[in-house]
C-alpha cells in the first residue's frame, strides 16, 4: 500500500509517499481502507520535533530519540472497514468509521483495536468531513467538560477560535450553554459568528483583553497569551487554560492551584471510545460541525504540512487517500 514516510526529523520536505507492507490485523483489531485523514498540528510537531519548551526531550524519548520510531503520521482518519479479526463483535465489513489512531492514518490502510477511540461516522458526514472531527472536538470536549468543568450562562473567551481546536471550542462551549467570545483575524470573524460566538473580536483591529471585559474562563488554543496579560480580564475565580504550555504554566497551574483566585489549569486529552460516540452524536444532531481549511491528495502531504505550520489554518487540513487504480475519495 502507499504510505506517506518520514525517516527523519525535519521541514516538510523530509515527507515522501512509498509502497509499504499493509499492516497486520490482531483478533481484536478491524483493518480500516482510509479515505481521509488530515495534518494536525500534532503530526506537524512530531514531522519538525518541535515539541513546546521543555516537551523537546520528552517527546524526543517518546518518538525516538535520533529519528522518528513510527515512519508514518497521522492521527485521525475516516474510512472503511474491509477486513476483522476473529474477536470483533463492534463492527461489521464495510461499516464506515471515523475516529482516533495511535500514527499511521496516513497511508491507505489503517489497523486500529475495536475498541480503541473510534465510532461509526455521523449519518450524512463525508470522508473529509469525519477525518476533520476527532482531534479537535474530543480536545476541546475533554478541556471545556472535563478540565475546565464549563457550566451553563459562563463567559468564555476562545484564544484562536478559527483553528482546529477553535472551531469545536467554540461549538462546544455554545452546545454547554456558556456565553462565548471568540477571537479571529478579521478574515475568520465570520466564520467564528457562525459557529456560534455571541461576540468575535479580531485581535488585528483591537486589543482582546484589556480588561474591559471579564470572562469564567479564558481558553488559549493558540500559543500566543500569557498569564501575567490576560489575568485582569479573568473573573475573581476565572480559569485560564493554555493548550501550549511549558515550565512557567505547569508552575502557574501549581501554585494557584494553592492560593485560589484566578487561576492556571494544564492538561493533555485522552482520547476514549465514549468521547468519540458522543461527538458522532453532536454532529449528528447539528450541534457541532466540521470547518475544512483545504484539501490535498496523499501525494501532496508534504503542502499539507506546509499549510499547518503557518498556524493559520481555518479548522482542518484534510488529505484524501485514494484506493489504488481509483479516483480520489468523495463523500461517504
Ligand atoms: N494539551 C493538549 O492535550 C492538546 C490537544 C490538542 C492540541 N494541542 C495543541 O493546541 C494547539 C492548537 O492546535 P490547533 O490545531 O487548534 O492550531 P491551529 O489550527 O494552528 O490554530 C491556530 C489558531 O491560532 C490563531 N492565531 C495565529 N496567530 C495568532 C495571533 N498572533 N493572535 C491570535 N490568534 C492567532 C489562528 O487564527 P487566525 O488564522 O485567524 O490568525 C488560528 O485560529 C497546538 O499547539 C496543539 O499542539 C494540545
Amino acid at each position: 500500500m502507499k504510505a506517506a514516510i518520514y525517516d527523519t526529523y525535519g521541514p516538510a520536505d523530509v515527507l515522501h509517499v512509498d509502497e509499504v507492507a499493509r499492516p497486520e490485523i490482531g483478533d481484536g483489531d478491524v483493518l480500516v481502507q482510509v479515505h481521509a485523514t488530515t495534518v494536525t498540528t500534532a503530526d506537524w510537531r512530531l514531522r519538525a520535533s518541535a515539541f513546546p519548551g521543555i516537551m523537546w526531550l520528552p517527546g524526543r524519548m517518546m518518538f525516538g530519540l535520533f529519528a522518528p520510531r513510527n515512519k508514518v503520521l497521522g492521527h485521525e482518519f475516516a474510512g472503511r472497514v474491509v477486513s476483522r479479526g476473529k474477536d470483533v463483535t463492534r463492527f461489521r465489513l464495510g461499516d464506515a468509521v471515523f475516529g482516533f489512531s495511535d500514527g499511521g492514518a496516513h497511508a491507505q490502510y489503517l489497523a486500529v483495536g475495536e475498541n480503541a477511540a473510534i465510532a461509526r461516522m455521523p449519518a450524512g458526514t463525508g470522508y473529509d468531513e469525519a477525518a476533520s472531527i476527532p482531534f479537535g472536538a474530543v480536545a476541546a470536549l475533554v478541556f471545556l467538560r472535563d478540565f475546565a468543568k464549563l457550566k451553563p450562562g459562563r463567559k468564555v473567551l476562545v484564544l484562536g477560535a478559527s483553528g482546529g481546536v477553535g472551531v469545536y471550542a467554540v461549538q462546544i462551549a455554545k452546545h454547554l450553554g456558556a456565553e462565548v467570545t471568540g477571537v479571529a483575524s478579521t478574515a475568520n470573524v465570520g466564520l467564528v459568528a457562525s459557529l456560534g460566538a455571541g461576540r468575535v473580536i479580531d485581535y488585528r483591529k483591537q486589543e482582546v483583553t484589556d480588561g474591559a471585559e471579564t470572562y469564567d474562563l479564558i481558553f488559549d488554543t493558540a500559543g500566543i497569551a500569557t498569564f501575567a496579560v490576560v489575568k485582569r480580564a479573568l473573573a475573581p475565580k476565572g480559569v485560564y487554560i493554555p493548550l501550549e504550555f511549558g515550565a512557567r504554566e505547569i508552575l502557574q497551574a501549581l501554585v494557584t492551584s494553592v492560593t485560589g483566585g484566578r487561576r492556571v489549569v494544564i492538561g493533555v486529552n485522552g482520547d476514549t471510545r465514549e468521547d468519540m460516540e458522543y461527538v458522532a452524536e453532536l454532529v449528528e444532531k447539528g450541534a457541532i460541525r466540521p470547518v475544512i481549511d483545504s484539501r490535498y491528495p496523499l501525494e501532496r502531504i508534504a503542502d499539507a504540512h506546509r499549510r499547518v505550520e503557518t498556524r493559520h489554518k481555518t479548522g482542518s487540513v484534510v488529505v484524501t487517500v485514494a484506493a489504488d487504480g481509483a479516483a480520489e475519495s468523495g463523500a461517504a
